[in-house]
């Protein structure tokens, strides 16, 4: 089994800031890599400011904040990704450019490095298929927010290697997070479940049922929810929602998962949530 020493981390929006904190957090050295120094600032402050919560929450001390924030690198360079153990990648949700990142880092990683994606839509499979060694891609789905989501599920690839799967749920374990694995199938376990209920969630709203506020209070007294649908609809982000709605709808042929028209509409408006302060709340 490949000892894992080193992270890389692809991408610093929300779910790669996140999971970079995480492995820091654990005590891994991490290097973060995106486009432009823009983009690793605004990764670096949202890490602070999770950090500076966890500190505030008592759930980590001030030091272990400070030595976390000291562990990791950023760089806009992939090649300094080439001593990592495990690179994860969380980059766009576009198949083309997931597959051209995976073919420069074998070009660039040791032969035994492994590849995790964080795709919550793509084929893990396909993503596999575009690397000269299958057998060392898998998925590693992380949830929104990473710091505070306790479960990692981990996708296997067609491709995918015993060693590959038992290095990854072992990694998983060690940085505190829970593993359970998944065959690679759309949408997987989580979103198959968690989405469509989401969009059920907003075609209560377009058929006029309930205000959004309502429906979110409604899930969270009636069901236990920690969140109701919309506001979580909101953290997500609604392009990936409807992206992930639509993979399940294309992937099945089946008209159960289709898309809610509202929600098309709200991505149309570019009302995508949090990310872009208005979703079915405002959070200007
Ligand atoms: N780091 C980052 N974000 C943090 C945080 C930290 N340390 N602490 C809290 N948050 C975030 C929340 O998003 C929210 O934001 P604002 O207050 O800034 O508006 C807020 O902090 C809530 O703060 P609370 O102190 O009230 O948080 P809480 O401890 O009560 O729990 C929660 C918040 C864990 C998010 C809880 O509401 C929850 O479990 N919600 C459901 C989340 C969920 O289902 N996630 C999965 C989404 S699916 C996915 O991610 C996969 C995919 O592929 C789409």
């Amino acid at each position: 089994m490949v000892e894992t020493r080193k992270i890389g981390v692809v991408g610093a929006g929300t779910m790669g800031n996140g999971v970079a904190q995480t492995f820091a957090v654990a005590g891994f050295p991490v290097v973060m890599r995106d486009l432009t120094q823009a983009a690793l600032d605004r990764g670096m402050k949202t890490i602070k400011k999770s950090l500076d919560r966890m500190v505030s929450k008592e759930k980590i001390s001030a030091q272990d904040a400070e030595q976390a924030l000291a562990r990791i690198h950023t760089t806009t360079s992939t090649s300094d990704l080439k001593d990592s153990d495990v690179v994860v990648e969380a980059i766009l949700e576009d198949p083309e450019i997931k597959a051209k990142l995976i073919q420069e880092l074998d070009g660039i990683c040791r032969p035994d490095a492994i590849f995790a994606t964080n795709t919550s839509s793509i084929s893990v499979t396909r993503i596999a298929a575009s690397s000269s060694s299958p057998q060392r891609v898998i998925g590693m789905h992380f949830f929104n927010p990473v710091p505070l989501m306790q479960l990692v599920e981990i996708i296997r690839a067609l491709q995918t290697s015993d060693e590959v799967c038992e290095t990854i749920v072992k990694l998983t374990e060690t940085i505190g997070k829970k593993a359970r694995v998944s065959k690679d199938s759309y949408g997987f376990v989580v979103n198959r479940v968690l989405v469509p209920m989401i969009n059920e969630g907003i075609n209560c709203v377009y058929e006029g049922l309930a205000t959004p506020e309502d429906v979110d209070a409604m899930m969270k007294l009636g069901a236990n929810h920690p969140m109701g649908p919309l506001s979580l609809a909101d953290l997500i982000g609604l392009d990936i929602v409807l992206d992930i709605m639509q993979t399940l709808y294309n992937g099945f042929d089946d008209p159960k998962y289709r898309p809610s028209p509202l929600l098309k509409q709200m991505c149309d408006a570019g009302y995508l949530g949090r990310k872009s302060g208005r979703g079915f709340f405002s959070y200007e």
